[in-house]
């Protein structure tokens, strides 16, 4: 296995937040870590290490998450990391609400193609979870070989989207090795945000969804339904290439009757290039526009492809982060619309701690759907959880604006994150701080 290393500590001018929401100014440095792990052959995968970063805290008292982007082909290193959740915004200053102050983060580009990862042959994409799950699985295991000290540390993945159903997949495979002494670390729970886990779930609420709040008419809402049945029937049908390609013509319907509603965030301006390229007609290549290009904005992907990587000192010359991003998407077109309820199933029946987060406004992935699918678990508690009350969050005790439900039973959560849309870590930077703390043990409300 080839293991390529980059180490390195930089003198960071940090904004520490107190609980009261007081900022305080203290120099502290930020150590990282970096290199590519050989999965297969002529695929190869990135990551990129954090440790925790707190005024009080050594590392070795916080936990280790591993963050998981969507698309399929997202880069986590590049989007999680620099537009969500890392210690640096994609202007490089210092952001107050990084997950770094309650836990060390892992980013890794997955799947194999995502980001600074890269295939070497057209033939190693992924295309299916299961490839997924079992490339991740060595990254893992030569991660935890190679950094000791984080075998003992709590381990949990949070994702977002597609990467929902990632962490899912790749959950219950690391459970499994780890129950076969293969792999040692201490792996305590998924949190699943806004994941595709039960891509017909999202699709059939769409419509339910936008005609509540005044975005679709009564004719819009016959279109949109008549459009999601087909996908429906494909999926029955277990017809998954073609229930892809109807997922998206589903979409197109819902942007002609909401005058192109923006699908991460129904309040937010629809995007300026989401009509650039018109021309286009498929489905694949609007669908990996409408999902995947967004999360490669040109600001970003300068940023990536020219400071991050001069630091970062590994890349080879023949990978733009980035450039295999369309063919990552392609590759998983077959896998896209089977869900894997019953993997969260087994998570729960294994006793993994299972956390469900979804923003209140997003439409791609909305609340209604999620909800609709966690009623189909056979999880033998799932009737105590519903009759559990779920309970007001706020930001700070001073606060009086309602930031999030929440209710949990055992090993299940669900956290309902008001004013946020898909990315609830940008939407709601402090509220989805606040909920990885409770998630990870570390603050009780
Ligand atoms: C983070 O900074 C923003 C902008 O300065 C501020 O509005 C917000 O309250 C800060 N968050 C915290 C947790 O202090
Ligand atoms: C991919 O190809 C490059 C250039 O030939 C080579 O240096 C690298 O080791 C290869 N990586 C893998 C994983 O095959
Ligand atoms: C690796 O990629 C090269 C170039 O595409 C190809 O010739 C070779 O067969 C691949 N190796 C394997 C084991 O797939
Ligand atoms: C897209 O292609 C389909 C089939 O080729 C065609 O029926 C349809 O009119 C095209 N739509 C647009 C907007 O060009
Ligand atoms: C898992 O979740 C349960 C229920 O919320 C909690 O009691 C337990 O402490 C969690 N485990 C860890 C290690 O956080």
């Amino acid at each position: 296995m080839e293991l390529l290393l980059g180490q390195h500590v930089t003198p960071l001018l940090f904004l520490l937040t107190l609980g009261s929401g007081a900022v305080l100014k203290q120099s502290k440095d930020l150590e990282e870590a970096w290199g590519y792990v050989t999965v297969r052959s002529n695929a190869s995968m990135f990551w990129w290490l954090y440790y925790a970063n707190n005024p009080t805290k050594n590392f070795k008292e916080l936990p280790l998450i591993m963050w998981l982007q969507g698309g399929p082909g997202a880069s986590g290193c590049g989007y999680g990391n620099f537009e969500e959740i890392g210690p640096l915004d994609a202007e490089l200053k210092p952001r107050n609400t990084t997950w770094l102050q309650a836990a060390s983060i892992l980013f890794v580009d997955n799947p194999v193609g995502t980001g600074f990862s890269y295939a070497n042959d057209s033939k190693a994409f992924a295309k299916d979870l299961s490839t997924v799950s079992s490339d991740m699985l060595v990254l893992l295991k030569e991660f935890f070989r190679s950094k000791k000290e984080f075998q003992t540390i709590p381990f949990y993945i949070f994702s977002e989207s597609y990467g929902g159903k990632m962490a899912a997949g790749i959950a219950l495979e690391l459970y499994k090795a780890i129950q076969s002494g293969s792999i040692e670390c201490n792996f305590v729970g998924a949190a699943l945000g806004d994941s595709w886990i039960s891509p017909l779930d999202s699709v059939l609420s769409w419509g339910p969804y936008l005609y509540s709040i005044s975005l679709l008419d009564d004719q819009g809402l016959v279109e949109v339904t008549a459009a999601a049945k087909e996908v429906m029937n494909a999926v029955n049908r277990r017809q998954y290439a073609l229930a892809t390609e109807l997922w998206s013509a589903t979409e197109e319907v819902i942007e002609q009757n909401t005058d192109d509603v923006n699908f991460y965030n129904i309040l937010a301006k629809k995007s300026p290039d989401g009509k650039a390229s018109k021309h286009k007609n498929i489905s694949l290549i609007k669908l990996y526009q409408r999902h995947v290009e967004p999360l490669h904005k040109d600001s970003l992907s300068d940023l990536m492809n020219g400071p991050i990587r001069k630091k970062l000192k590994i890349i080879p010359d023949h990978v733009t982060w980035g450039g295999q991003s369309g063919e990552v998407f392609s590759n998983m077109a077959g896998d896209f619309m089977k869900p894997v309820i019953d993997i969260v199933d087994a998570l729960l029946a294994a006793k993994v701690n299972v956390t469900i987060y979804n923003g209140q406004l997003d439409l791609i992935v909305d609340t209604m759907g999620q909800e609709a699918w966690v009623r189909k678990l056979k999880w033998p508690k799932l009737k105590q959880f519903n009759q559990q009350k779920w309970k007001a969050l706020y930001v700070s005790p001073e606060s009086t604006d309602t930031a999030a439900f929440h209710k949990s039973y055992e090993n299940l959560a669900f956290y309902w994150i008001l004013r946020a849309g898909h990315m609830v870590p940008s939407d709601q930077g402090e509220m989805a701080l606040k909920m990885v703390r409770s998630v990870t043990q570390q603050k009780h409300w």
